[in-house]
């Protein structure tokens, strides 16, 4: 399964990088108002950091904004995905972005529904959001392994499939048995997955026992 980072902080997005495990970046409009800075100058710096895909959000409303906004975004980088909203007009903004060659992450997908629509309209990734289904009671997980069924079922290559809105370790693990193409993960989570207490244990115990053992 491929790793994205879920952030627009550049020190995370540099800092994970250096643990080789980084295929590509996501933001959204929060994460971006989180540093602070201008949008395109953060998006630029990302893009330089990361060799793999980079999520960047269009907020137009209408299909036209958004190809628009999309056009602009592209030209930034190659590796430059237009994150659409999943709406009428942001299908209507997929099937046009497709047609000129420019990457699309279909967002704020909550239902099977909406991600086998997004494909059909031609999107490179769906993201459907986990963290904010399990919040409301309903079961992000299983949102997964239904369009991971669908897609199987009809042979949907062209579109992967992004968990988004991952809250802790367990819904990577989770991602990865379904066979979900990509877990975009919060650079706090990634930290976790590097953790247990059984390592650190056994790396006191290491330490401890060499100290014991003869020194010329
Ligand atoms: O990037 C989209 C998604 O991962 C947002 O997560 O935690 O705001 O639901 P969250």
């Amino acid at each position: 399964m491929k790793i994205f980072i879920d952030t627009a902080n550049v020190e995370e997005i540099k800092e994970a990088a250096s643990w080789g495990i980084v295929d590509g970046v996501t933001t959204n409009p929060t994460l971006i108002s989180r540093e602070g800075r201008d949008f395109k100058e953060v998006v630029k710096e990302i893009c330089s950091i990361v060799d793999g895909p980079i999520s960047a959000e269009a907020v137009s409303e209408d299909a036209a904004g958004m190809v628009k906004e999309a056009e602009e975004l592209s030209k930034i980088h190659k590796n430059i995905v237009v994150k659409i909203p999943m709406t009428a007009e942001g299908l209507k903004a997929t099937k046009e972005c497709t047609g000129k060659g420019i990457k699309t992450n279909v967002t704020l997908i909550f239902s099977a529904n909406q991600a086998l629509l997004a494909a059909k309209a031609g999107a490179t990734y769906v993201s459907p959001f986990v963290g904010r289904l399990d919040d409301i009671g309903e079961s992000g997980m299983q949102l997964v392994e239904d369009i991971v069924e669908i897609f199987k079922n009809y042979g949907v290559l062209k579109t992967e499939i992004i968990v988004a809105s991952i809250r802790h370790p367990m819904h990577v693990i989770d991602a990865g048995i379904i066979g979900a193409h990509i877990s975009t993960v919060p650079f706090g989570v990634l930290g976790k997955m590097i953790k247990h207490p059984l390592t650190d244990k056994g790396i006191n115990a290491f330490l401890e026992d060499w100290k014991k053992v003869p020194k010329k």
